[in-house]
């Protein structure tokens, strides 16, 4: 067992830019977790990444962005572990053990590679079949307990729930993995697209208008959302009022995680007022929240020597908790010890 208590895990994909929704249901909720002391890891995800096709300059590019994105949000590289997947090998080694720890069953039911593989599941890598595997072992090489993500991760925290419990009980190993809980209690979880409010916000909607992206200007942020659907009804004055208008839902829900207060709250001052008036101000909120972040984000981006520097010695400091704890794995399945 983790002699931490507590002990925080999760990462984002390097690919494309971040949206809204990578913001408010994970980054943002990222850095209130470091401000509440707990022992934080973030990863940026790239052996993901390669799931579906890269290239080569834009992996370089996203990887090096999302990074930058971190720290501009408020991640600071001397209180969390942040890092990039590939610098630490343990991940791709312990994701071999898990994934024949996993059963076919239990990745047949993974909704995210049926959304992802769509109609052409006989096509799509098998790296993307077995991601969640690899998942899980992002988060047990570290003895996480806790993994904020958003809305569409849980099904794959769950799943890394019961690759410990079964290796944890196949190896008679008792606790040695602990079993990790999905934190999903931001204002935001599940930010939906700005064209059609049934489904997720997401880096790969073939449509930019569906998505506010991190580093939009003000003008594009101002136009997406006077764009995005919504109904020509007034907001309610009551969260109640909401159940059956997911655009209304979904554009309420944005202005209280960008503003930091309630629905409920947003409601009381907007009840009764139509989108002609809460569109301008919620488009106002997200560029002026954006704007700084994206300022940060392009000068980080203007060295990038200090960034692969910053990754490589949070890499460093993932490795020595990772390598003790696959040193254990080794001992465990019965495999000779690994070279030190
Ligand atoms: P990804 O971009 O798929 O690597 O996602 C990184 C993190 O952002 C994960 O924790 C996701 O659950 C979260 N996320 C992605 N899209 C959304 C969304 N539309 N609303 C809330 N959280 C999201
Ligand atoms: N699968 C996550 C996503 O697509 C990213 C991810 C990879 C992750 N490893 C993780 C999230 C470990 C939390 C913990 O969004």
């Amino acid at each position: 067992m983790s002699t931490h208590a507590k002990r925080i895990f999760s990462g984002i994909q390097p690919t494309n830019g971040l949206t809204l929704g990578n913001y408010l249901g994970a980054m943002k909720r990222f850095v209130e977790i470091q401000e509440q002391d707990a022992e934080a890891i973030y990863c940026v995800v790239d052996l993901h990444a390669i799931t579906q096709p890269q290239k080569r300059s834009d992996l370089l590019h996203n990887t090096r962005e999302l990074t930058a994105a971190y720290l501009a949000s408020g991640i600071d590289p001397s209180r969390s572990i942040l890092f990039n997947q590939s610098g630490v090998a343990e991940h791709a080694e312990l994701g071999w053990i898990l994934g024949c720890t996993a059963r076919v069953g239990w990745m047949n039911r993974m909704t995210q590679f049926k959304d992802k593989a769509g109609k052409n599941a006989e096509a799509v890598s098998l790296g993307l079949y077995s991601y969640p595997a690899l998942m899980a072992a992002d988060i047990l090489l570290y003895h996480a307990t806790h993994v904020p993500v958003g809305d569409d991760q849980k099904q794959h925290v769950e799943l890394t729930r019961d690759i410990a419990m079964k290796f944890n009980n196949d190896f008679d190993a008792k606790d040695f993995f602990p079993i990790p809980e999905p934190l999903i209690d931001g204002p935001a979880p599940r930010v939906m697209s700005l064209r059609d409010a049934s489904k997720k916000m997401s880096k790969s909607d073939p449509s930019d208008q569906s998505r506010i992206n991190i580093r939009d200007d003000a003008d594009t942020i101002v136009k997406k959302i006077k764009k995005a659907t919504s109904d020509a009804e007034p907001l309610p004055s009551e969260e109640d009022g909401l159940k059956d208008r997911l655009a209304a839902k979904n554009l309420v829900s944005i202005y209280a995680a960008l503003a930091g207060v309630s629905k409920a709250d947003v409601l009381a001052e907007f009840g009764g007022q139509g989108f002609g008036v809460f569109k301008p101000k919620l488009a106002e909120l997200a560029a002026d929240s954006l704007a700084p972040i994206s300022t940060k984000i392009a000068e980080y981006m203007d060295d990038p020597a200090e960034i692969d520097r910053i990754l490589q010695d949070g890499a460093a400091r993932a490795r020595s908790i990772a390598a003790p704890i696959l040193d254990q794995v080794y001992d465990i399945v019965g495999f000779l010890p690994r070279r030190k």
